[in-house]
């Protein structure tokens, strides 16, 4: 799918905007504070309905104005889709708090955010997502999670079942000191935890195992075959061997003291992690700048394959300043990577690697875009 046309309104820092982008690879390049970033939220905003960094709607309209608008109008493999959507402040004339945030699919009105999914697929990598390899397991967690939920919508229910388990039982060995635990309760949470946490986990094996080949390909194009990256789902519990579901029993029998003295769960797929190595080391800890933020790209431009497996088309591809720390020639890898889709790609300067694959330039200067010939 591809954007054919983007249109602002009292959008960040944007009084009225509309562009018009290529097919292929297209770079946004302006100085810093420029609204390039702002561009990026907005295509994000008509996909997932809403922003990429901020939970606070209004932070996107405009200063000193009572509302924003986005259109995007997309083509698709199954006709010309149109995704509108209005915000406005909460001192605005309507009061009713469903009208803060509108969306339009098709000129209908939706309902619920919901109903955008599937309407324009994107896949977004953003300064932030050099956390996936740096910061704490959380995070990695979260990206498969929210990956799995977007390619297989059944996992979601898989998920949050294994979850209100884990708070049942949490709350029972909290509370331990006061109300002594009746050894066939905790038994029966225990079975519980062991049988949702054992779909929860083959999901995210099956899903590493996927996305692990993929990710180890990119990063070999992008380094030019110097790294070989390797990914894989590092469970809480090991179940090599075992049925998944009789590990985390055994697992949750054998922390029981332990988990009461502690007052939490301390075993199962809530404390899982993804193990990410470069030529064997561990890239959380010996990796430079540069070759964290190639394995995250690595690992993120992987959901771009499977979503088009998946979904039967290929995504938009918003990249937000990925070039900085990146040395020429993974760069140059990154733009030449045959991405086969559209590409949104934001920097500071034309930047060298740009022009050698025949992108289509906008500048982004003093509240205007403006397509270079
Ligand atoms: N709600 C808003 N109303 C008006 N202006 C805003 C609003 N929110 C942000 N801005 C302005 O938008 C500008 C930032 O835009 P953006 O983040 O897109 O910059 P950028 O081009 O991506 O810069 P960088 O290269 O530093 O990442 C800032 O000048 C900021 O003050
Ligand atoms: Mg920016």
């Amino acid at each position: 799918m591809r954007i054919r046309k983007l249109v602002l309104n009292g959008f960040r820092s944007y009084d009225h905007v509309e562009i018009s982008p290529s097919a292929g690879l297209n770079l946004l390049y302006g100085e810093n504070a420029a609204g390039k970033t702002n561009l990026l939220e907005a295509v994000f905003l008509c996909a997932l309905g809403r922003s990429h960094r901020t939970s606070r709607d209004p932070e996107m309209i405009g200063h000193n104005r009572a509302g924003a608008y986005v259109g995007l109008e997309l083509e698709t493999k199954s006709g010309t889709r149109l995704v509108e959507i209005k915000l406005r402040t909460g001192d605005d004339a309507s009061k009713n708090p469903k009208d803060k945030k509108q969306i339009f699919i098709d000129r209908q009105r939706a309902e619920k955010a919901g109903e955008l999914m599937g309407v324009l697929n994107v896949v977004m990598f953003s300064p932030e997502d050099l956390a996936l390899v740096k910061a704490s397991p959380e995070v990695r967690r979260r990206f498969m999670d929210m990956e799995l939920c977007q390619l297989h919508p059944a996992y979601y229910r898989k998920a949050a079942m294994y979850n209100a388990a884990l708070r049942q039982r949490n709350a029972l060995i909290k509370e331990a000191f006061m109300n002594p635990i009746d050894p066939e309760v905790l038994d029966m949470w225990n079975a519980q935890l062991a049988r949702t946490g054992a779909e929860v986990m083959r999901s995210r094996l099956e899903f590493m195992d996927e996305i692990s080949t993929i990710a180890s390909d990119m990063h070999r194009r992008l380094t030019g075959g110097r790294e070989q990256l390797f990914t894989f789902y590092e469970p809480n519990v090991p179940f090599e061997g075992k049925e998944a579901e009789y590990a985390i029993y055994e697992a949750l029998e054998a922390s029981r003291e332990e988990d009461i003295r502690r007052g939490f769960t301390s075993r199962g797929p809530h404390r899982d992690d993804i193990g990410i190595k470069l030529d064997e080391k561990d890239v959380k800890v010996f990796g430079s700048q540069g070759q964290q933020r190639t394995a995250a790209l690595s690992l993120k431009l992987s959901e771009l394959a499977l979503i088009r497996e998946v979904v039967g088309e290929s995504p938009v591809l918003l990249l937000d300043d990925v070039l900085s720390e990146l040395d020429d020639s993974r760069q140059k890898a990154l733009m030449e990577s045959a991405f086969d889709c559209q590409c949104l790609l934001t920097a500071t300067g034309v930047e060298s690697a740009a022009r050698n694959r025949a992108a289509c330039l906008f500048e982004v200067k003093d509240g205007r875009v403006t397509q270079v010939e």
